[in-house]
């Protein structure tokens, strides 16, 4: 059972118990429906509360239905906010904890409201592409003023319940519980109250009947819809939360609760909306890995060590002071432990001055920090996380020096971007509580970590791994061992197009403004210049004695030979004017790559901007299909969180994979056989991956 039913003397307790959040699911809807039933069909039962098991009153619809029958199978969830609203004996709703999405609608159709302090209320269905459908757009407004609930719609964000009930005029809330023990006392109280009020047969209270009105009309929602404008770009759904609430100030109940589900079903298929439902998914599935449990213990950890007091170190280190985990930071000289820190602190203290920390806490969290030259001082550390420089000769010898200091059970990590976990795991004695933990830059403020599996690596460290991502706010997604893991191994096919395409005819400018048009942060070029142009021409060195085959465009070479390494020479693949970061087209940038075409003999041609989004995406896609056949990354979701949160590909196109499968398969291997033709190009990196010309052979997607 999902929706639990009791009597306690005259008062029925429908109690939603479907963990983790009580999501309104179809078991759940049937459970609330007979409990009603049950309650208005036995005599001693006066009046009845409705509330939820566990961590929640309800978190809303259960998403897993999404896009299945089951969602619109009856009783749907307007049918049971209906049954509520016509039960013969008042409903109380008790909220406490989550009051979300469905949840906050179902809510709304009780007779009386009832909630403990703390209370997350909000409808986030916003933050999925869509508007509240069961009557959030319609109710809301009429309990709470059109301003707060439409800010709160568009919004998504949850405001606690004591302050939504020190509202003037509200009426979310009969009451607001002293506490959370009490909140279960103080319901029964209303109920009985309830009962007695209305035993001389008088109607209940239904928000429906509540007067919706903005004393501003028109010229408010006018102003409303200007401040959407900006969030509203490449979403449709805020500006369609303006238009819903609209309604309810214009509409009969009954026909903006018609006007409301017509735009509510008209979004749910949306690209933007599968796009952000696929991340809602993906984002969840990433942190579960298929051979380690959920219930795989975890080690404890309390003490951080991080080596190397460089942009990553120092980074990686404020992630765990702002989770409150205290860190020791090693280095080899105590000048490199004072810059270090002095950035830190540089960062810290930009926050305050923008407001964004206070000067307490950063105090707080800057005391959770110590120093040290000394291995030794380690040995208590319970996680070692190691970011000096890229060689393995180096890393060697940290990992040989952490295995006679660290305790036993301790986690030692690598932040390497490109060289073999195994390798620095068989440095150690201990293999098994090796790990990669590649961060991304600036590591304080990336979401993505790549959790690198190394062959040895035990499934609790995993397990604690991703646990202690969790813990300071980082999206993990575990990534086998193989040269520059899922999300360097597919930018550096991307990079090699962005290349072709110079020799072929582009401008580097015409490049990212393509990329950036679809939806990219930053075009290829302009992220070279921010990141460094010297670390791909490191990079593609190596390559070349690695894979003298492998082909190349010579153009970011020449770059890098003319000392225009990015924004930290003030030249890249752009001008900068000293201090600025705003990106100038460069004349001799543009003179190099035509020089190098007259060498290779090409005759320029007009390249589209479809086709320099095509070949960039699809050289991910394509390097992903083989990433995911080797078991480098367990399913294609994860490497589209990958992209997503580490490489700026545009959130409301799901992710490289997803955004395949939108296109269909079929479409975007037929496009690479087209690329394969191409002399200019490389003609087998183009031959579609087995996996994805196994994919559309069967007719199906990635994800
Ligand atoms: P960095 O050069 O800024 O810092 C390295 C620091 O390690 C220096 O302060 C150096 O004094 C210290 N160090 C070197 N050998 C040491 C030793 N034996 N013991 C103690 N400290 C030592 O380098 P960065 O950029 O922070 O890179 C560090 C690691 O992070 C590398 O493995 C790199 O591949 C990886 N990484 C770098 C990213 C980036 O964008 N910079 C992104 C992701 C990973």
């Amino acid at each position: 059972m999902t929706a639990e039913y009791k009597v306690h003397g005259d008062i029925a307790v429908i109690t939603l118990n479907n963990p983790p959040v009580n999501g309104l699911g179809l078991a759940t809807r049937q459970g609330i429906v007979a409990g009603l039933e049950q309650a208005n069909a036995d005599a001693a039962v006066k009046a009845i509360v409705l509330t939820g098991a566990g961590k929640a009153f309800s978190g809303g619809a259960d998403i897993k239905e999404f896009g299945s029958p089951k969602a619109l199978q009856e009783p749907n969830l307007l049918s049971v906010i209906t049954a509520v609203e016509n039960s013969t004996k008042p409903v109380v709703a008790a909220l406490h904890s989550v009051a979300m999405g469905g949840g906050l609608e179902l809510a709304l159709g009780a007779h009386y409201r009832i909630a403990a302090p703390g209370t997350q209320i909000a409808l986030p269905e916003v933050k999925l592409g869509l508007i509240p459908g069961a009557g959030g757009t319609q109710r809301l407004p009429r309990v709470l003023g059109v301003e707060t609930a439409l800010n709160m719609i568009v919004s998504g964000e949850p405001v606690k319940s004591e302050l939504l009930a020190s509202l003037p005029g509200q009426k979310l809330f009969d009451k607001l519980a002293a506490s959370a023990e009490s909140l279960a006392d103080e319901a029964f109280a209303l109920a009985r109250e309830a009962a007695a009020k209305h035993a001389d047969g008088s109607a209940f209270p239904l928000v429906r009947n509540l007067p919706c009105k903005h004393p501003l009309g028109d010229a408010y929602f006018q102003f409303a819809r200007n401040m959407v404008k900006g969030m509203a770009k490449n979403y449709p759904a805020p500006a369609k939360c303006v238009d819903a609430v609209e309604a309810a100030t214009q509409k009969k109940f009954a026909d903006g609760m018609t006007f409301e589900r017509d735009i509510f079903i008209n979004l749910m298929w949306t690209p933007e909306c599968r796009a952000l439902r696929h991340l809602f998914v993906a984002e969840r599935a990433a942190s579960k890995i298929p051979d380690v449990p959920d219930d795989t213990p975890k080690r404890d950890i309390k003490l951080v060590g991080v080596i190397g007091a460089g942009t990553m170190g120092g980074g990686i280190t404020m992630n765990f002071l702002n989770a409150g985990i205290p860190v020791k930071m090693l280095e080899m000289k105590q000048e490199a432990l004072d810059r270090g820190i002095a950035t830190i602190r540089k960062n810290y203290e930009a926050q305050v001055k923008k407001g964004k920390l206070k000067q307490d806490k950063y105090e707080q969290r800057m005391s959770l920090l110590s120093t040290t030259l000394s291995y030794d001082d380690l040995k208590d550390a319970d996680l070692i996380i190691e970011a000096v420089f890229e060689e393995l000769g180096v890393k060697e010898a940290v990992f040989k020096q952490l295995d006679a200091v660290a305790k036993p059970g301790a986690i030692l990590a690598s932040n390497t971007s490109t060289l073999d976990v195994d390798k620095i795991a068989n440095f150690t004695q201990r293999p098994q509580d090796v790990v990669g933990m590649h961060f991304f830059s600036p590591a304080n403020v990336m979401k993505l970590l790549e959790v690198v599996r190394g062959q040895a690596t035990a499934k609790d460290v995993l397990a604690t791994v991703m646990a202690i991502a969790k813990k300071i706010k980082k999206t993990a997604v575990v990534s086998g061992v193989c040269d520059g893991f899922i999300g360097n191994r597919m930018i550096e096919q991307y990079s090699r197009q962005a290349g072709f395409l110079l020799e072929e005819g582009a401008t580097p400018a015409q490049v990212d403004k393509a990329v950036e048009k679809f939806g990219f942060a930053m075009g290829p070029f302009r992220m070279g210049d921010l990141a460094g142009n010297d670390i791909g021409w490191a990079i593609r060195k190596r390559r070349y004695t690695e894979k003298p085959d492998l082909k190349y465009s010579k153009t970011a070479d020449l770059l890098c030979e003319m000392g225009r390494y990015g924004q930290k020479t003030g030249a890249g693949w752009y001008d900068y004017v000293p201090g600025k970061r705003d990106a100038i087209p460069s004349a001799l940038v543009v003179e190099m790559i035509e020089k190098h075409r007259q060498e290779l003999g090409i005759t320029p041609r007009k390249i589209s901007d479809e086709e320099i989004v095509q070949r960039l995406v699809f050289s991910l896609v394509n390097e992903a299909a083989h990433i995911l056949e080797e078991g480098i990354a367990s399913k294609a979701g994860d490497i589209d969180m990958v992209y997503l949160t580490g490489y700026g590909f545009p959130i409301y196109r799901g992710g490289p994979m997803h955004y395949a499968d939108q296109l269909g398969l079929f479409n975007v291997a037929e496009a690479m056989k087209r690329f394969a033709q191409n002399p200019r190009d490389d003609a087998n990196f183009w031959q579609p991956a087995p996996l994805l010309a196994r994919l559309v052979a069967e007719g199906k997607t990635f994800n």
